[in-house]
Order: structure tokens, then C-alpha cells, then sequence
């Protein structure tokens, strides 16, 4: 069917300019600009012309169709409601407005980064409290009593108080689950244990009264030194994602023996001091009541042996990231925690 133009335009001007109300307006802004209205049918019909005409006839179409919509768009505002065509005015090419997202802390990241490839080598994963006692903080790990080892490690202690028969601290190490997991484990296995630790000393760039350690123990038949260098290789060429190498110095602590320090060299780089490690001390064993040696003594079938170490979850952290500050994790600076 062939419209005309001119016909529709007077006839639209008349309905616009006779609508009484908001609800008469939208019918007619339906009966000519809706998907099935007259100017819809023009804009169809076009193909009935001869190509010469079939631009102008659009432009013409065009034209009736922005006057129409005007019109009406005119007409809404007598009727004191926005017209419906100020939406089409939304600018679509305007900048969206930035919606910042937070993310993990990066001690947090590290964490889950760690843990989860000690997972996959077959470690668990467990925890233990903040608040621990003397005992397991110091005397089942073979601290001995009044010994200046235990002034190596700067303790919080807790006010007595008549609840807790026990000396109450803050732990100072995450050392102590490695008793309380093996009071209620049978060897063989190996976990690892993250946890918040708390000492009693001044700040700096390397020392904060608080920080974060990653506990690691193995227990089985016939475990030696060869296997934690092994696992320990292992997990740092993954964390450092290169080549790592590592070395065995002696160290002391406590609750192993033979003890070492760990000192880690990525390809190209300087040796750097990275943890503490060694075999699991026979009072550790005793302490927590598992069998190291059989009734006729010597190694037996009874004997477990196993490896224990502690790394600073920061100080992994501070080595791969290159952050000369311990002080930078816990200042909340948004400048230094959105780099990570
Ligand atoms: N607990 C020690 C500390 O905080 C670190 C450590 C050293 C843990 C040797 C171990 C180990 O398990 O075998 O300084």
C-alpha cells in the first residue's frame, strides 16, 4: 500500500495537537512511530520505488519522522511527564563511572600460593591457636627451663588468670602445632601449618611485633636430611618459578637435631637466609608420644624419623616482590597494597 507523506504528517499534527492526555498521546506515538505504525510502513513501502526516488522518499520519511517525534515529545511536557524518548537521550558514549574492586592482602595471596603447593605434593594443611601455653610454645619443642634459648624468641605472656591453670603467650612460632599434631596423629604424614606468630621486640624494616610463619613437618620411616632438601627445592623452584638452589648451614634450634639454616640462590642471584629447618629432635618425638627407637634401641621398624622447618610468610614474600620493608604489609597503604 503506497502512504503518503504529506496525508500522514497533517494527520499526526491534528491527533498530536487534539490528545487530551499522557495514556491518548502514547496510542498515538504507537499509531505512527511504533514498530508496526504508519511510518514503519512507509520505511517498508520504500522498496516499491524506483531507485532513483528511493532516497529521497527516505530522507522525506525520515524527516516526517523526527517532526512527529518532536511533536509529541513537545506535547508530554504540557502533560507535565518526562517524554518517554528522554531515555534515547541517555549518552551512551559517556565514560562509565569506575567501579574499584578489592582483592586479597598480598600476605593473604601468599599464603594460599604457598600452602597450595605443599598441597600438591601432598601435604595437609592445618592450623593451630594464637594464644598457646609454655608448654607447648617452649618445653615440648625441648626448650629447657631458664634457658637463654628461650630469650631468643621475645614473648607476649598473658596475665595469669585463675581460668587457666597453664602460663598463657602469645605464640612466638607456629612450632608448637608440630606436638599438638602429632599427640593426635599417627606417622606417617606431613602438613604444613600457617599461622599468625607474635614476638616482643621493637620494629624495623625486618622485625614486626607480629607476622606470619609457615610451619612444616614430615614424619615416616627413614626420612633423612636428603628429603627435606628434596621437598624444600621443590616447593621454592615452584614458588620462585625458576631454578632455586639451596644450601645447609648449621644452625641451633631447640627442638632439632642436627638444625639447620637455609640459605636459597635463584639463578643469577646473591645467596639469601630464607629459613630455619632440621630433624625432628627425639624429645620432640617423646614429648608428644611417638615411638623413635625400638625396645632393643637403635632404629627399628618402631623408630620414626621426619624433618621440620619454619619460613616467614613475609619474608618469602618480600624476597620474590622485591619489597625492602616488613613495615609495608601492615600499613594499609593502598599505594603499596594495589601493586599486588
Ligand atoms: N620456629 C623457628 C622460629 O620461629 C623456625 C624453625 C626453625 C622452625 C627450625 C622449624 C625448624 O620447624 O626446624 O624461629
Amino acid at each position: 500500500m503506497k502512504i503518503d507523506l504529506k496525508q500522514v504528517k497533517i494527520e499526526a499534527e491534528k491527533d498530536i495537537s487534539g490528545a487530551s492526555d499522557q495514556q491518548k498521546l502514547r496510542q498515538i506515538e504507537k499509531k505512527y512511530l511504533g514498530k508496526k505504525g504508519m511510518l514503519a510502513e512507509v520505511f517498508v513501502g520504500l522498496k516499491h520505488f524506483p531507485a532513483p526516488k528511493r532516497k529521497e522518499q527516505a530522507q522525506a520519511a525520515n524527516q516526517v519522522k523526527k517532526t512527529i517525534a518532536s511533536l509529541i515529545e513537545n506535547k508530554a511536557k504540557q502533560f507535565g511527564k518526562k517524554p518517554k524518548s528522554d531515555l534515547q537521550k541517555v549518552d551512551l558514549t559517556r565514560p562509565g563511572q569506575k567501579i574499584e574492586t578489592g582483592h586479597l592482602h598480598l600476605i593473604t595471596q601468599t599464603q594460599k600460593e604457598v600452602t597450595d603447593i605443599f598441597k600438591s605434593m601432598g601435604f595437609g594443611v592445618v592450623e593451630g591457636p594464637q594464644v598457646e601455653s609454655d608448654w607447648y610454645n617452649f618445653d615440648a619443642l625441648n626448650f629447657p627451663k631458664n634457658h637463654p634459648a628461650r630469650d631468643m624468641q621475645d614473648t607476649f605472656w598473658l596475665k595469669r588468670s585463675s581460668v587457666a591453670k597453664q602460663k598463657l603467650l602469645l605464640r612466638t612460632h607456629t612450632s608448637p602445632m608440630q606436638v599438638r599434631y602429632m599427640e593426635k596423629h599417627k606417622p606417617p604424614f606431613k602438613i604444613v601449618v600457617p599461622g599468625r606468630v607474635f614476638r616482643n621486640e621493637a620494629t624495623d624494616a625486618s622485625h614486626e611485633a607480629q607476622f606470619y610463619q609457615l610451619e612444616g613437618l614430615m614424619v615416616d620411616k627413614n626420612i633423612s636430611a636428603a628429603n627435606f632438601k628434596a621437598v624444600i627445592e621443590e616447593f621454592l623452584t615452584r614458588y620462585f618459578q625458576t631454578d632455586v638452589e639451596i644450601r645447609l648451614r648449621p644452625g641451633f634450634f631447640p627442638f632439632v637435631e642436627p638444625g639447620f639454616e637455609i640459605d636459597a640462590k635463584r639463578k643469577g642471584g646473591d645467596w639469601l637466609e630464607l629459613m630455619g629447618a632440621g630433624m625432628v629432635h627425639p624429645n620432640v618425638f617423646k614429648a608428644a608420644g611417638i615411638a623413635t627407637q625400638s625396645v632393643a634401641g637403635g632404629r627399628s621398624d618402631a623408630g620414626w624419623t621426619g624433618f621440620a622447618f619454619g619460613v616467614g610468610i613475609e619474608r618469602l614474600a618480600m624476597v620474590k616482590h622485591k619489597i625492602p620493608d616488613l613495615r609495608s604489609f601492615y600499613q594499609s597503604d593502598l599505594r603499596f597494597l594495589k601493586q599486588f
